[in-house]
């Protein structure tokens, strides 16, 4: 007999049951959704409407679910099939009563954010790695000159370094940015059952601490109809999966032949069923790719939810798998970004090669500017002007600047204004360039080291929040287990 149907409704057609059903997407919900009821139960048992040897039978029997429970898509999802399974071998008296006192719409917004709080934390740990690795390298190459760009033109001297840390500073406030929505993650809904709770005396803060929630989604109402907790979360790792696609880009741009600047090991790497010599950056393409499944499943769930009226309504049903979509991508670009670029290779011959003098010309323009007294707008234009001849004759630009300062300066400035070689050097040569930048953060290897030291500090305090909130669940499950154990044993 269908448990649910009852005498009120006939069976499904095949066809809307699988089509309405949750059953395929349901299966990271099982362990949450067991621990869900148990904490259910012995709250119903503590507060008197449900006798300490029913409640023990159905503890029982969620306890015997297996891990890979096995479950029947005409039971329309995973609270249906442990709802029958525990009926089934606790017996209709006290499995009967396991739902009472909440609804499928309670237990599912607690059992995703279940899930959820445990990918966030996986997640972040893994982005952690990724800064470890990152910072490991700038520390590698804090003095590596290379060009930096903008416009994918060679801009101003920087570091491989420098670089490395930009990408890394982005990573580490998308880290901070998760653990920020974890919070809003980490809250139960429990005890809202449909909307509108129940008229008994149920006790939510209890379900609420043993299920390891920090607290509640107070409004009964809002507990079931809201999903923004998933919606932020898909929001960090969108943009966290933005910033990483920008870092697999330019692996892949500079593995390529024009760049040359660097080569991802073989194990990352895969060559063409045609041409041989190919070696191509196969994952840094695939995480880039992910990035767009990423802003699919977050548009997707911002469509499913737009104009949505309050509270349940099955359409919820559909961003959850979304929702374990954009964690799995995420989680995987994460660990396979780590690791290719700890096995990276770095050609700092190549690099530094290609840093041509004419990259300082900013700062030889602001030099002039405050050491001649010439705004800098006129010696941007006579700077303009000395690269111009430089590109046209293909003359090194330092030589053209020690020729020809002099002739363009008065010519444009109205002002003669003469550098000894010195001073041309330290502006143009690309290591005593990075050399000369004070301000902050900027690439000088002083700063370099300074900002190494800072993220290192971050990352291990962003570390220990991991940690304690993990051991925090970790502390919740025991003592809900002990307390299963405690009522089941007799002993309580
Ligand atoms: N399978 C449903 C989901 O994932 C559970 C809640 C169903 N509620 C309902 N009233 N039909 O959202």
């Amino acid at each position: 007999m269908d448990i649910l149907r009852g005498e009120r409704l006939s069976g499904p057609a095949p066809e809307s049951a699988e089509f309405t059903g949750s059953v395929a997407d349901d299966a990271p919900l099982i362990a949450p959704v067991v621990k869900i009821n148990m904490a259910h139960m012995l709250m119903l048992e503590k507060n008197g409407y449900v006798k300490t040897s029913d409640a023990a039978a159905c503890l029982k029997a969620l306890k015997a679910i297996p891990k890979k429970f096995k479950m029947d898509a005409n039971l329309e999802d995973v609270h249906m099939n442990i709802e029958a399974f525990v009926i089934d071998r606790a017996g209709g008296d006290a499995g009967g009563q396991l739902n009472l006192g909440k609804s499928r719409n309670d237990q599912v917004a607690t059992a995703i954010r279940m899930v959820a709080r445990d990918k966030i934390l996986e997640i972040a740990k893994a982005m952690e790695e990724v800064s470890r690795v990152l910072i490991t390298l700038g520390k590698k190459h804090a003095n590596w000159v290379m060009p930096g760009y903008t416009h994918l033109q060679h801009a101003q001297p920087v570091t491989l370094g420098h670089h490395l840390l930009a990408h890394n500073d982005a990573l580490q406030r998308n880290t901070k940015r998760l653990l920020q929505c974890y919070e809003r993650v980490n809250a139960c809904p429990m005890g809202a059952a449909a909307l509108g709770s129940v008229v008994l005396t149920i006790d939510r803060d209890y379900v609420c601490n043993m299920l390891g929630f920090e607290s509640l989604v107070e409004n009964t109402i809002d507990a079931v109809s809201s999903r923004d907790f998933a919606l932020e979360t898909m929001s960090v790792l969108a943009l966290a999966m933005a910033d990483l696609s920008k870092l697999a880009e330019e692996i892949i741009l500079w593995s390529s032949s024009e760049f040359s600047f660097a080569e991802v090991a073989d194990e990352y790497a895969s060559t063409s069923s045609i041409m041989p010599q190919k070696k191509n950056p196969v994952v840094a393409e695939m995480i880039r790719s992910r990035a767009a499944m990423a802003f699919g499943d977050l548009m997707a769930g911002l469509s499913l939810v737009k104009a949505l009226p309050l509270s349940y309504n099955l359409d919820l049903q559909d961003l959850t798998p979304r929702l374990w979509d954009s964690c799995n991508n995420t989680l995987a670009s994460l660990e396979l970004m780590g690791k290719m670029l700890a096995t990276m290779k770095f050609n700092k011959e190549r690099l530094e090669s290609s840093v041509e003098t004419a990259v300082g010309a900013a700062d030889l323009a602001s030099y002039i500017a405050v050491k001649k007294g010439i705004p800098f707008r006129t010696a941007h234009r006579v700077v303009g002007a000395l690269a111009k001849k430089s590109a046209d004759s293909k003359e090194e630009f330092s030589k053209i600047v020690a020729k020809h300062l002099r002739e363009a300066s008065k010519r444009i400035a109205k002002k003669e204004v003469s550098l000894t070689k010195e001073e041309i050097n330290a502006l143009l040569i690309p290591s005593s360039n990075v050399n000369r930048k004070v301000a902050k953060g900027s690439p000088s290897p002083r700063e370099i080291q300074k900002m190494i030291h800072a993220r290192q500090e971050e990352l291990s305090e962003m570390t220990s929040i991991v940690a304690k909130k993990k051991s925090a669940l970790a502390k919740a499950e025991t003592s809900l287990m002990l307390a299963v154990g405690k009522l089941e044993g007799g002993e309580k």
